[in-house]
């Protein structure tokens, strides 16, 4: 039987060279006399630079120059009003700007030597004299402050709808609580960095660490002044990003403004505690109320959040609407406030607002099912919506229901005793706890080529990005399926600025979007191959048309009678070429934007054992059941999800970036104390994948998994953690002395 690629287990095509080491970061491209910079960031958290002294360090031999805001080329910042792809509304962080300090860590001058161990040796005599100023860090001391930003697009909250004040007092069974969860920083495996090669002539080939390289161009030419055909960005691989990737970050300024200035190849890597000065996911205050009757049926909904933001820029993220969609709930009130911190701004982290605004609602759930008396399950089966209340537009398509059924069964959920406390084994409490989660299913506007060779080899290419995700994979796929060739004969180009155009892979947008567009290019490719083989003299294929023949093994054969077929190399012989060009641009589809909300969901299960004595809490099972359209790849999808479940247990029990408000500065800039989830933190994690038809959101089918993943097992542990200790937890991350 002949099998398709899409819908096939497939194994990574990048798989080999990532875990050999052998795929290329950003800091691992060199170049002939490549110079190292490295950066000195700032000890205060507000206030002015009133010297800065760099004598020392530039006496150091290999020491080439030391930039600081005084000797800053005048080239940069030329366009100062620039915001990046994804920039919030406000002003982006300048680097070396002026004399101003913002926040604690920001940079404020790069040293660039011979090599990285002078250039750091040299950046620890570079003396800073400063001006201090109160600051201010911690967000529950400027709550009073706190005010109405401009959302980013979209980011605002659902309208209010129905009277949920008055619902709530007059509901029987009611909850209300106060939320948080700590800051988390990204920390990918590969540390943010930037290698630019200088090819003379002003020209510079850069190499970032980046989900979108080109937007890592457009932000170059921008802010230097520089002309597309300068500027060239090449990044084939990221280790890992979670968002932190998603906008340029300050060592890419810095190394393009060295090179340019020094004329000369400059690379900066910044060190693990440097990844800690800039980007992490909000803090946030949030409450949340819910009210039901007797009979479980939900009757009102409210959801605030005061976020922080910093003093530039208004970052927000989609927090308070999840409560407003999971389930049919005629009142609902949201509301988004945002307050300025002395601190970096914020940024997208893996599903940004999805886990965090739903470990309160889910956990409210949770709470309303114990005081009603009502096992979870039939609770959100009971109150199951069909349409997007909030928008009053019907979902895509909604297999919510059948990822609750086949989860539960997986997991065995009907023979929990629902009492609290009501499991033990030896000195552990064990608890079952549940959560559902949702993410917007999102396809952007992307292009891509695809060029078949007469030696029956097809390169597909778009500027898009693999964050670790399986797009060179998919691409792979799905290029190899829709002209008939093995997938050994397609090689997938994507992370180059010059090619075919593409927004950062983010938002889980990735596979619907450039997937979408790798198959209208190769789909184009195939017309104009077709039309080669049937202008051949007594064709084989005779008088079909291009939906009755079939692409096969490099074949090009009727469906009827697969005996009468042109092979590709026949038809281009004929045609008189040797190589088929097309690039196709996927946009999404306006009247799907316009007639329906598109979200995948899940639906996650899981048991906890806490130790009564020392209030260790271990995940022990996991089920993780997902709607989310087509499944392109079974392997890699359930690798994302795995992923995702990995990152809910760090954001459940673990991970904390912990900062010292009379500093202002994240204290625990390492691996060693910010803890992630090690392999003795994680079990076996059984992911489902449930049938789900969905030709609105992407024509090809996808919904997208990067991120829903995540979005539910926060919640859920926190909710098994309730099951297992009678203790609601409200604060993540879920430490032992939470517990005890
Ligand atoms: Mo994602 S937080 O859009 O990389």
């Amino acid at each position: 039987m002949y099998e398709t690629h899409v819908g096939s287990p497939r194994n990574r095509v990048d798989g080999r060279k990532k875990v050999t080491g052998t795929a290329p970061y950003a800091a691992e491209f060199t170049a002939p006399d490549l110079a190292q910079g490295y950066v000195v960031n700032s000890a205060i958290a507000k206030g002015r630079i009133t010297a800065i002294d760099t004598k020392d360090a530039l006496a150091v031999p290999g020491v080439i120059q030391v930039f600081t805001h005084q000797n800053r080329p005048r080239t940069a910042w030329r366009s100062t009003a620039y915001q990046d792809e994804v920039a919030p509304p406000g002003k982006p962080f300048r680097p070396l700007y002026d004399e101003r300090i913002h926040y604690s860590g920001q940079p404020i001058a790069l040293v660039v030597a011979e090599d990285f161990e002078i250039a750091r040796y040299a950046a620890s005599l570079v003396r800073v004299s400063y001006e201090a100023e109160q600051h201010q860090t911690d967000l529950t001391k400027v709550r009073e402050q706190a005010y109405t930003p401009k959302y980013r697009t979209s980011m605002g909250p659902p309208s209010p709808r129905g009277d949920a004040e008055a619902a709530f007092g007059r509901s029987p069974v009611k909850v209300e609580g106060s939320y948080r969860i700590a800051v988390e920083h990204h920390n990918p495996m590969e540390p943010h960095a930037s290698t630019v090669v200088w090819e003379g002539d002003g020209k510079i080939t850069v190499h970032d660490k980046i989900q979108g390289c080109q937007n890592t161009q457009r932000y170059i030419r921008q802010v230097f002044g520089l002309s597309a055909s300068d500027v060239h960005v090449i990044s084939p691989y990221v280790g890992g990003a979670f968002g932190s990737g998603l906008r340029p970050q300050y060592q890419l300024f810095l190394a393009v403004m060295a090179a340019l200035e020094l004329k000369r190849s400059v690379r900066v890597v910044l060190t693990r505690d440097q990844m800690f000065t800039f980007t992490y996911r909000p803090d946030g205050l949030q409450e949340v109320a819910m009210a039901a009757n007797e009979d479980g049926a939900l009757q009102a909904i409210r959801h605030d959040l005061i976020g922080n933001t910093s003093t530039f820029e208004d970052y927000t993220e989609q927090t308070v609407g999840w409560s407003g969609m999971t389930y049919h709930c005629e009142n609902y009130k949201g509301t988004y406030k945002v307050a300025q911190l002395d601190t970096y701004t914020p940024g997208d982290m893996r599903a940004p607002g999805a886990p965090t605004g739903l470990f309160p609602s889910e956990s409210a759930v949770d709470e309303l099912c114990h005081k009603l008396g009502m096992d979870p399950l039939k609770f959100r089966l009971k109150n199951y919506n069909q349409v997007d209340e909030a928008t009053g537009k019907p979902f895509t398509s909604k297999e919510l229901r059948a990822a609750l059924q086949l989860g539960a069964e997986r997991f065995g959920w009907s023979k929990r005793n629902h009492k609290p406390r009501s499991m033990k084994e030896g000195n552990e409490l064990i608890g079952w706890g549940m959560a559902v989660g949702m993410w917007e299913a999102a396809m952007q506007k992307t292009a891509a080529r695809a060029v078949l060779t007469i030696d029956g080899k097809l390169e597909v290419a778009s500027a898009s990005a693999d964050i670790g995700t399986g797009t060179y994979t998919i691409m792979a796929q799905i290029a190899a399926d829709a002209l008939g060739l093995p997938i050994e004969k397609v090689t997938a180009l994507l992370g180059d600025s010059s090619l075919p155009s593409a927004p950062v892979e983010g938002g889980s947008w990735g596979a619907a979007s450039t997937g979408t567009a790798v198959e209208l290019a190769c789909h184009a490719v195939r017309e104009k191959l077709f039309g080669y083989a049937r202008g051949i003299n007594d064709s084989p294929l005779g008088a079909a048309g291009v939906n009755e023949v079939q692409f096969r093994e490099g074949r090009i054969a009727l469906i009827s009678d697969p005996s009468r077929f042109v092979t590709i190399q026949d038809a281009m012989v004929a045609g008189g070429v040797d190589r088929i060009e097309a690039e196709e641009t996927a946009s999404p589809s306006k009247i799907t934007m316009l007639k329906y909300s598109s979200y995948a969901h899940s639906a996650a299960f899981v048991e906890v054992r806490v130790d009564e004595e020392l209030g260790v809490v271990r995940v022990t099972r996991v089920v993780q059941a997902i709607a989310a359209g087509r499944i392109l790849n079974p392997k890699t999808a359930r690798s994302q999800i795995l992923g995702g479940t990995v990152f809910g247990i760090g954001m459940a029990l673990h991970e904390e970036s912990m900062a010292d408000h009379n500093l202002g500065r994240f204290m625990n800039h390492n691996i060693a104390e910010y803890h992630i989830p090690v392999n003795a933190d994680v079990p076996n994690i059984d992911v489902i994948f449930v049938d789900e038809h969905d030709d609105l959101t992407s024509p090809i089918g996808v919904k997208g998994l990067g991120e829903i993943g995540i979005c539910a097992s926060p919640a859920a542990i926190a909710n098994a953690v309730f099951h297992a200790t009678g203790k609601r937890i409200r604060e993540l991350p879920i430490t032992i002395d939470k517990i005890l």
